[in-house]
């Protein structure tokens, strides 16, 4: 992720500030290394955090922020379940003059209620998967399609949706057979694919909101005797390492970086709120996509 729009770190700032940080909960392997990336940067920095994970629930995740201010912590951040229903609370923080940032996810809320959303541009992320399948399939004269969807109402589900019709929603060769949601999880997407491939003898791809989705696709496809990646192909977003894995044994076909690691701009953008600068208040993550060469290539050094 590209930090240079946000000044450097003011060790002194951050030194025993009390952040407070609602993760969404513990869906993926996303989420696992974004949390892990969180905490690291916060020991690094000294930071007091207080960490709480909804676990995919936003009643819990609003009532952590609620304590949060109750408690006075000096900034809260928080990666939002779904878009919608934010006003409230975050207009409680305001009031209680303790600036919010957002990550990974945005809100539909008015921007006046928090300081910045540092995150990837989920749009542009669908409309990639989608370019590639465009390209992938050019020769072909239709092409059955099944989507596992991530969670229903969340930023990455709605945006990448929105980013694939972008590119595909008037090509009429791409027929799409079955479009549901396994909640970003592996369970999930196994599934949902399993119905799927029960009600469609005839898929020929899969565009996975997530990998784990597409890993548990995976499971799904080869317990019906069927070749991932071969007899049906797979196009997924994120780039975690299990993915990146199974892209470079062939049974993924093209996987869009999404990356988790937001931490060191995280605590950017609160050492630059803790002392009153003005930051950019949309910072997108910089990001690259990978096909089965290029998995192969970067995996010794993947992270996560
Ligand atoms: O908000 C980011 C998304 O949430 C990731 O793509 C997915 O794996 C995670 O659960």
């Amino acid at each position: 992720p590209a930090s240079g729009e946000l000044p450097p770190i003011d060790p002194t700032v951050l030194d025993g500030a009390v952040i407070g940080f609602a993760q969404v909960g513990s869906e993926s392997g996303w989420r696992s290394a974004n949390t892990d990336d969180i905490k690291r940067a916060a020991e690094a920095n000294k930071v007091d955090l207080q960490f709480t994970s909804a676990e995919g629930d936003q009643a819990k995740q609003i009532a952590s922020i609620k304590t949060y201010i109750t408690q006075g912590v000096d900034v809260i951040a928080f990666s939002p379940v779904v878009e919608t229903g934010w006003d409230s609370v975050l207009q409680e923080a305001k009031a209680a003059d303790i600036p919010v940032i957002l990550t990974d996810r945005a809100v539909d809320s008015d921007p006046s209620l928090y300081k910045t959303f540092i995150g990837s541009d989920f749009v542009a992320e669908g409309e990639k998967a989608a370019n590639w399948a465009k390209k992938e399939f050019a020769d072909a004269s239709s092409v059955n399609v099944v989507v596992l969807e991530g969670t229903t109402g969340s930023a990455p589900a709605n945006d990448r949706a929105t980013g694939w019709k972008n590119v595909l929603g008037s090509d009429t060769k791409f027929k799409t057979l079955a479009s549901q949601t396994g909640d970003f999880t592996r369970d999930g997407g196994k599934k949902v694919m399993e119905g799927f491939l029960a009600a469609n003898p005839d898929i020929q791809l899969v565009y996975a909101h997530n990998d784990d989705m597409a890993l548990g696709a995976i499971e799904a496809i080869e317990a019906a005797g069927k070749v991932p990646g071969k007899d049906i192909k797979i196009v997924s977003i994120d780039g975690v390492k299990a993915g990146m894995e199974a892209l470079a044994a062939g049974k993924i076909n093209y996987i869009v970086e999404c990356s988790p690691l937001l931490g060191n701009q995280l605590f950017q953008a609160a050492s630059a709120v803790l002392k009153g600068d003005t930051i950019p208040t949309r910072i997108v993550t910089v990001e690259s996509e990978f096909d089965q060469a290029q998995a192969q290539a970067a995996l010794p050094d993947r992270q996560y």
